[in-house]
């Protein structure tokens, strides 16, 4: 560590291009979750910054479907079909990197699943499938990756949260809490392993429009509800949710760790009385 201020010097003009300061060339990342929405952009996005990615999900069709087109463009993809919550998963996924790569660098803790649920009707069922893919499974999966993260320079991890850890929204209650203690997790990891090298950071989308969160803009109520309060007056699109995954997933990010970053058009912020 140096006490020495930084001083600016030519050098740094190169260093500070963005296709260098985002690069992720020769980094490993693993993305769950990679055949879907948000997902699939992501992936794309650390491919398109140089990295090799493990692309994991259910069905080996629907990451192909992806995985396809962002070799076409010359990129480096392992797909792993998998399903979370089979016994072993994390390992398993963690395995599969390293036998291809030998070294895991960042990850991305994407798949989710929500059930839209009023308080009395929840389902047991329901709350063990959403603790254990929101919340479980990310908690084993980074402890997995941290501890090979740390045989090397160290990493980044990124929980995929939802803006519903910051406000109550109607049936989803379950859902908002594991979203909450997942973010809640970003800081203990940071906590635990900021000596290791690994930077730990939650993302929480807003409204995006995915297959998850069609139904919600189709509905004839909670679709222009959702419009009226976005500033923006839009869904957000998949695509926009890749640039702070690049930040944090970067060198970009390399003092961003523990914080949760909400990426939601402005929904939090609030609404003007004449909207
Ligand atoms: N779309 C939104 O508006 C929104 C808003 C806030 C947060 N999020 C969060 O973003 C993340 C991605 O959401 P999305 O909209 O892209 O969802 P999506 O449904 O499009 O994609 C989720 C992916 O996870 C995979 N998956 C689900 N269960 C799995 C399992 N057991 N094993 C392996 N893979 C499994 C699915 O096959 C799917 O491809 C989720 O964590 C979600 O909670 C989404």
């Amino acid at each position: 560590m140096s006490w020495m201020q930084d001083e600016l010097e030519a050098d740094d003009m190169v260093a500070l291009r963005p296709q260098n300061l985002f690069d992720l060339s020769g980094k490993v990342a693993i993305v769950t979750g990679a055949a879907g929405g948000l997902g699939s952009w992501i992936s794309a996005g650390l491919a398109a910054s140089g990295a090799s990615v493990v692309m994991t999900d259910l069905s080996a069709g629907a990451i192909d479907r992806t995985a396809s087109a962002i070799r076409k463009a010359g990129a480096d993809i392992l797909e792993v079909a998998c399903d979370l919550t089979a016994e072993n998963a994390p390992a398993g996924i963690v395995e599969a990197a390293l036998a291809r790569y030998g070294r895991v660098d960042v990850l991305v803790n994407n798949a989710g699943a929500n059930r839209r649920e009023r308080i009395f009707d929840v389902q047991e069922e329901s709350w063990e499938l959403i603790a254990n893919l929101n919340l479980k499974i990310p908690f084993e999966l980074s402890r997995k990756c941290a501890g090979e993260m740390a045989k090397g320079s160290g990493g980044s991890i990124i929980h995929v949260g939802s803006l519903n850890n910051a406000i109550g929204l109607q049936g989803v209650s379950v859902y908002g809490a594991h979203k909450a203690a997942m973010c809640q997790l970003a800081k203990s990891m940071s906590v635990e392993w900021a000596s290791l090298g690994i930077r730990v950071n939650a993302i929480c989308p807003g409204f995006m429009l995915t297959p998850l969160s069609e139904p919600l803009w189709q509905d004839p109520k909670r679709g222009p509800w959702l419009l009226e309060r976005s500033l923006l007056k839009r869904p957000g699109y998949p695509r926009e949710i890749v640039g702070i995954c690049l930040l944090l997933a970067s060198e970009a990010g390399s003092f961003m760790t523990g914080q949760t970053y909400y990426v939601d058009g402005g929904w939090l912020a609030g609404t003007p009385w004449d909207a």
